[in-house]
């Protein structure tokens, strides 16, 4: 089968005339900001119509409740119930939220977390050993895989909560969270799964993977921009938790202006703080309905042929990648390593190939629904063509602080 033939076999490309910089770029960047809708700008322009002319009226109009609606769309996706997806800035903070229910106490005072996890949860769980927390971090393998063993010998009864990512972000290898859950709740801690490369990418459902938080972002593969992270709370702990890092929308009566003691929502906006980033809620709606529209088992099945055959194009240009082969195992990003892997990725990035580049996994590779079999055969052409003449300049000073 060819790469066209490839291309209209499913009705996915037509897609595509709704993502403006797939006419002008290939878009292989999924992993770390979605392309945008054109309907994003419409739905921008509406917020702004909306400001404009209801002005304060806007709050009680939608904007306070705007959380709770684009939590349900996401709950909708990920098979979390009504009212458990709370919003927040970004995925820090909602690990932060999450953790600010419980307390160290001297006999459960333990984090547990993965080397593998995104660096910036590590860095906050390790701040917080300054308030009484002890961070044990099951070491990643030399090939940046975890052993479940290991993170299963990690858990005991001082274990107040596990955190691991469902995807993890240099590799794409899917985790097995069950294990890992049936341990912790044994001995009495909680999971937080981050789930910022799995949803959108890979079928999830919460209330299947039993975990008791769930994070994760529109900005990637949900195609939303920045500012619309969400925490998944399980719905029968929720009426149990009182976030610390709290505030005004977690309130029943934010508008009694009192200073008692904040009296929680019953929803999951309880674990939510003050005014939220309207912006980005409007941002992001028409990525979070094209990606319904579309489904997410569609999407996983032209994934898993997209990286497929990014993996075949590597071995035949002899490239090395540390993604898992086992198809069920790599979700929607291939890592290939070629010789001078950083500038080799800019260089590409100059070609208005759209890539990124991680130390020690080399150029991150990450197409979705929205791109071709015939875009990823140029990008690997173009990968080899750049690698066998040395296109590129090892020397040249990096452009940004991201690469
Ligand atoms: C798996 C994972 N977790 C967390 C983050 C960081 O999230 P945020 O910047 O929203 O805190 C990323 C960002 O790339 C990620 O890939």
């Amino acid at each position: 089968m060819t790469a066209s033939d490839f291309d209209n076999i499913d009705g996915l490309d037509r897609w595509r005339r709704e993502f403006p910089i797939l006419a002008t770029t290939v878009y292989m960047i999924s992993n770390s900001l979605g392309a945008m809708p054109a309907a994003a700008a419409d739905s921008l322009a509406d917020y702004a119509r909306t400001w404009a002319t209801r002005g304060v009226r806007a709050w009680e109009e939608r904007w306070w409740e705007m959380s709770r609606e684009i939590g349900d769309t996401i709950g909708g996706l990920i098979g979390a119930p009504a009212g458990s997806v709370s919003m927040h800035a970004n995925v820090t903070t909602a690990t932060a939220v999450a953790l600010s229910c419980l307390q160290p106490v001297p006999r459960r005072n333990r984090i547990v977390c993965l080397e593998s996890d995104f660096p910036s949860i590590i860095y906050l769980l390790r701040e917080m050993q300054s308030v009484g927390w002890e961070l044990i971090i099951v070491p990643a393998e030399s090939d940046f895989s975890v052993q479940v063993d290991r993170v299963v010998d990690a858990i005991d009864h001082r274990t107040a909560l596990v955190h691991l990512s469902h995807v993890l972000f240099k590799t794409s290898y899917i985790m097995n969270p069950a294990p890992i859950v049936a341990a912790a709740h044994h001995h009495g801690a909680l999971v937080l799964l981050d789930g910022y490369q799995s949803a959108g990418i890979i079928p999830v459902d919460v209330a299947a993977l039993g975990v008791d938080f769930f994070t994760g972002g529109c900005l990637k593969w949900l195609c939303g921009g920045p500012g619309a992270a969400f925490l998944a709370t399980r719905p029968d702990l929720l009426p149990k938790l009182r976030p610390r890092l709290t505030g005004w929308l977690a309130h029943r009566a934010p508008f009694a202006f009192d200073t008692d003691p904040l009296v929680p929502r019953d929803d999951a906006m309880r674990m939510m703080g003050g005014t939220p980033p309207i912006s980005a809620y409007y941002a992001s709606l028409p990525g979070l309905d094209i990606i319904k529209a579309v489904g997410v088992d569609r999407i996983r099945a032209r994934s898993k042929q997209m990286t497929a055959r990014v993996l075949a194009l590597a071995e035949k240009h002899g490239f090395p990648s540390i993604a898992p082969r086992d198809p069920e195992r790599l979700a929607g990003t291939v890592a290939v390593d070629p010789p001078d892997a950083l500038p080799v990725s800019r260089a590409l990035k100059a070609r208005d190939f759209l890539v990124d580049y991680r130390p020690g996994v080399g150029i991150r590779i990450s197409p979705h629904f929205y791109n071709t079999m015939d875009e990823i055969d140029r990008t690997m052409a173009t990968l080899a063509d750049i690698v066998e003449r040395k296109a590129y300049d090892r020397d040249a000073p990096a452009r940004s602080v991201v690469t």
